[in-house]
């Protein structure tokens, strides 16, 4: 199967934040946002794999600022690795200051989708190949990220998290 590049995968998705997607502070809803990031996600992980992709997890998403009414909001999508049939989404999300048009990180999230065939099963997709070194970076922590969410969701025991455990040796 095709080694693919985050380049490959990469999805970039730019709206702005009306007032029915905001709370009483007229910020942007932690809902909307992870909604927003779903979609950037599943659009960059049927890319790398060409196939049908469902969430199925998330796993880390940091709201560490406030994204106020009327901002411009770019969700940025790429797939930083890819294990058998799973792969790992990394999102950046930035605001567009609207005199300068400076870009200000606003958030991170990292999602997980599985290629399926029609039937729902589990497909192989193709491997990562990162180039940056944030994606090399992302690329080499994500199996100790797989294996936390794994365990998390009970999936695994915790004698099977190898990766986890070698943080601690
Ligand atoms: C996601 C789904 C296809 C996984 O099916 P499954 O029977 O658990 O299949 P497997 O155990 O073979 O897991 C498939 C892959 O997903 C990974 N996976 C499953 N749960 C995971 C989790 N919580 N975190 C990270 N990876 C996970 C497995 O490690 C495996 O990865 P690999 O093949 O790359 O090694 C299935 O649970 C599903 O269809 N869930 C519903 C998805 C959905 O509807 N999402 C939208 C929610 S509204």
């Amino acid at each position: 199967m095709q080694v693919k590049t985050p380049e490959q995968s990469r999805t970039i998705m730019t709206d702005l934040v009306l007032p029915s997607e905001t709370n009483p502070l007229n910020n942007l809803f932690g809902g909307e946002l992870l909604a927003r990031m779903d979609r950037a996600a599943s659009i960059a992980a049927r890319r790398h794999s060409r196939r049908i992709v469902v969430t199925a997890s998330v796993n880390h998403v940091a709201f560490n600022r406030a994204v106020p009414l009327g901002s411009v909001v770019t969700v940025e999508a790429k797939v930083s690795r890819a294990f058998k049939t799973s792969m790992e989404v990394f999102l950046d999300v930035w605001i567009e200051d609207r005199e300068s048009g400076d870009r200000a990180k606003a958030n991170e999230a990292i999602y997980t989708f599985v290629a399926v065939d029609e039937t729902g099963r589990p497909i192989p997709v193709p491997e990562v190949q990162p180039e940056t070194k944030l994606e090399k970076e992302r690329f080499d922590a994500a199996l100790r990220r797989k294996q936390l969410s794994l365990l998390l969701a009970g999936k695994i025991k915790p004698s099977q998290a190898s990766e986890l455990k070698a943080l601690f040796d």
